[in-house]
């Protein structure tokens, strides 16, 4: 572990301990894969207008998050099936991204239960949820969540079906016997299935989520739980003031990393229209191809609260557990302070708007 210095190293080695079909699923985005790609080269096309001769002796990144003290501004994105990376899943996540000081993200569609992870951590939890056509099977998923001790719900909305990942659909995308989708064992939906045909994951979504969801659902969703509501997958000013007039309390910029809707806008070129229509009412995260602490200054500059981050957590975890998950966070945090003192921002706070430009 302590051999790794990047998150691109751990991304190689990662690859070596993976079977190919995780590897695939883990990796791979939509179709060309043109956002995927233009998501991380859209962070680096933008430039650093530093500052000089700044007091940095002095530098923190801890912050806030929704009333949530945090290390860093750097939360661990919803991603399914953990369990194909570490036999403990998601319970060793959760354990490195606290042992980080940040927030964890269980996906409705994790390989270890709402509770197991609950108990597995003392640090803050956040649930993704997504919808279930018989809705009795989402009111039960949220109300385990509020039980359990979870602090928000993410609703994602950028995935009305599961775009089509052709590295998935070649690999025939399944479950190895044993992993179940933990948290829908009651509803009877645990098995992914093995259809003979293409990805396995996109037959389940396409049978059992609900592909009519409105901004009316929301609302919903709000009207059942008092916790706060992040709506996830947005890419545009006027859906994320949809987003707060109908109950978030915060909004992602995401384009689910380029797994979705192939040449979506990359999340860096999105992210200056959705800060400007949101005008502070609500908290602003951004995710998608943030792989360098000079990647995250830039998004924090720009006017999000907080960076979410994907597979490179997914590399800890396969690489070496909650350890490798807690050091991949660790170096972004580092490279982050190092971009701060950098940029002469010692302080989340003086990371502002002049920093950035072309
Ligand atoms: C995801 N993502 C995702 N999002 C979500 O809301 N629910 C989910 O279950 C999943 N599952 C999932 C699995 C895998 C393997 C990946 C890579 C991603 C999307 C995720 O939350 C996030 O938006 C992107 O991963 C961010 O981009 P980067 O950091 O991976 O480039
Ligand atoms: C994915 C889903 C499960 O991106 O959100 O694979």
């Amino acid at each position: 572990m302590a051999g790794y210095r990047t998150l691109m190293e751990y991304e190689a080695a990662a690859r070596d301990s993976l079977s190919e079909m995780a590897y695939a699923y883990y990796a791979g985005g939509a179709r060309d894969e043109v956002t995927l790609r233009a998501n991380r080269d859209a962070w680096s096309s933008i430039w650093l207008h530093y500052r000089t001769l700044v007091d940095v002796s002095q530098r923190t990144s801890q912050t806030t998050l929704l009333g949530i003290p945090v290390e860093s501004p750097i939360i661990c994105a919803p991603m399914a099936f953990h369990r194909l990376a570490h036999d403990a899943g998601e319970m060793a996540t959760a354990r490195g991204v606290s042992a980080a000081g940040s927030i964890f993200t269980l996906s409705t569609l994790s390989t270890v239960s709402i509770e197991n992870v609950a108990e597995s951590t003392s640090g803050p939890l956040w649930f993704q949820v997504y919808v279930y056509k018989d809705r009795a099977v989402t009111v039960d998923l949220v109300r385990r969540a509020e039980s359990a001790g979870y602090q928000a719900l993410v609703l994602t909305v950028d995935a009305a079906e599961i775009g089509t990942r052709e590295r998935d659909h070649h690999a025939r995308f399944r479950l190895p016997k044993g992993m179940r989708a933990a948290n829908l064992e009651r509803a009877g939906f645990d098995d992914l299935g093995s259809d003979a045909e293409g990805s396995a994951l996109n037959t389940y979504v396409r049978e059992l989520l609900d592909s009519s969801l409105t901004w009316a659902d929301v609302d919903w969703l709000a009207s059942l739980t008092t916790l706060p509501i992040i709506v996830k997958g947005i890419v545009r000013g006027d859906d994320a003031c949809r987003a707060i007039d109908h109950g978030a309390q915060a909004v992602v910029v995401s384009n689910h990393g380029g797994r979705q809707l192939d040449t979506a806008v990359p999340t860096a070129l999105a992210l200056p229209s959705v800060v400007a229509a949101v005008r502070g009412r609500a908290e602003v995260y951004v995710d998608g191809g943030l792989r360098r602490g000079t990647d995250l200054i830039k998004a924090l500059a720009m006017g999000a609260n907080a960076v979410l981050i994907g597979r490179p957590i997914l590399w800890g975890l396969a690489v070496s557990g909650e350890g490798g998950v807690h050091h991949v966070l660790e170096l972004l945090r580092l490279e982050l302070l190092e971009a701060m003192a950098l940029c002469g921002a010692p302080t989340i706070d003086d990371v502002t708007l002049d920093l950035v430009g072309s």
